[in-house]
C-alpha cells in the first residue's frame, strides 16, 4: 500500500493508472476507520482496479463552533487497517487550501436538515469532495447512505458540474445493538452510548407503524421527538420528513421519503436516517 500527501504526485499516479486502463475506485474519509468504512471499500475494490482512500480532515465542512478540533485522528491505527481491507493508495494530504476563493455551492437541497443547523456545512463538502476528483481523478466514488443528504448532495454536484463519476451507495452500517457507526461515536460516555440507540429505535417505531398502515407522518414525528426529548441528556436537532433526493418538506409520504434526525449527547452530535420506498 502507497501512501501519497503530496497533490501534484496523486495526479500524475492517477493519470498513469488511467493510462493502463485500470478502474480507480475512491473512497473519501475524514479518517478515524471504523467497520462503516471498510465497508466502502469492499464495495470500492469489487467495482474497481484500484483502490484509493482519502484521509483528512477537512476543516472547511464545521462551523466555528463545532468539534473540528475534537474530531477523532490517529493515522497509524488508519493506515493499518487500510492496508488489511486492501486498499491500495492512501492519500494524506497534510494541506488541501492555501489561497482559496473559490467555493462548491449546491443550493436548495442544502438548506433542511444538517444544513439548517450546520449552514455552511455543505459548501466545505462539495468543495472538498470536488478538491479529491480532480486529484484522484476516480471513475467511482463511494459513499454512505447514513449521510443520506451529503449523498443527495455529491449526487446533484456530479451532475450539475458533469462529473465523469459514478456514485456508489454503501447501506448504513449498525453495532450489534443498532447505533449507525460513526467516528464520533468514541467521544460519547458509556451512558450516552446507551441511550444513543433511542435514534434507531425511534426510526424502526415509525417504519413499525407506516407498515402497520399509519402514515400520518406529521403524528409519527412528534411521538418520535417524545422518544428522544425523554432520553436524559439527549437535545434533538432536529427530526424531519423530506422527499429524496430532492431535499423538500412534504407532510405524505413521497415515492422515495426521507426521514432523519440529529441529536446531541453532550458536544457529540450523532445522526441516523432511513429511506421509505427504495
Ligand atoms: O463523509 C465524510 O467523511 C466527509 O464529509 C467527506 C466526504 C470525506 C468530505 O470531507
Amino acid at each position: 500500500m502507497q501512501i501519497v500527501k503530496n497533490i501534484e504526485r496523486m495526479q500524475k499516479i492517477a493519470d498513469k493508472l488511467r493510462e493502463e486502463k485500470k478502474i480507480i475506485g475512491f473512497v473519501p474519509t475524514m479518517g478515524y476507520l471504523h467497520s462503516g468504512h471498510l465497508n466502502l471499500v469492499k464495495l470500492a475494490k469489487e467495482k474497481s482496479d484500484i483502490v484509493v482512500m482519502s484521509i483528512y480532515v477537512n476543516p472547511t465542512q464545521f462551523g466555528p463552533n463545532e468539534d473540528f478540533s475534537k474530531y477523532p485522528r490517529n493515522f497509524e491505527r488508519d493506515e493499518k487497517l487500510a492496508k488489511e481491507e486492501g486498499v491500495d493508495i492512501i492519500f494524506y494530504p497534510e494541506s488541501m487550501y492555501k489561497d482559496n476563493l473559490t467555493f462548491v455551492n449546491v443550493e436548495n437541497i442544502t438548506k433542511l436538515l444538517c444544513g439548517e443547523s450546520r449552514p455552511t456545512h455543505f459548501r466545505g463538502v462539495a468543495t472538498i469532495v470536488s478538491k479529491l476528483f480532480n486529484i484522484v481523478k476516480p471513475h467511482l466514488a463511494v459513499f454512505g447512505q447514513k449521510d443520506a443528504q451529503q449523498v443527495a448532495v455529491i449526487q446533484k454536484m456530479i451532475d450539475d458540474l458533469n462529473f465523469d463519476i459514478k456514485l456508489v451507495l454503501s447501506p448504513i452500517i449498525r453495532e450489534k445493538d443498532g447505533l449507525a457507526i460513526s467516528s464520533r461515536n468514541v467521544n460519547l460516555n458509556e451512558k450516552d452510548r446507551k441511550n444513543a440507540t433511542i435514534l434507531v429505535e425511534s426510526l424502526r417505531f415509525i417504519k413499525r407503524q407506516i407498515d402497520e398502515g399509519n402514515t400520518n407522518l406529521k403524528e409519527l414525528i412528534e411521538q418520535a421527538k417524545k422518544m428522544i426529548e425523554l432520553t436524559p441528556n439527549a437535545k434533538l436537532d432536529y427530526y424531519s420528513v423530506v422527499s429524496y433526493p430532492e431535499i423538500r418538506k412534504i407532510d405524505k409520504l413521497e415515492k422515495k421519503t426521507l426521514i432523519a434526525l440529529a441529536v446531541y449527547f453532550g458536544k457529540v452530535r450523532l445522526i441516523d436516517n432511513m429511506i421509505i420506498g427504495e
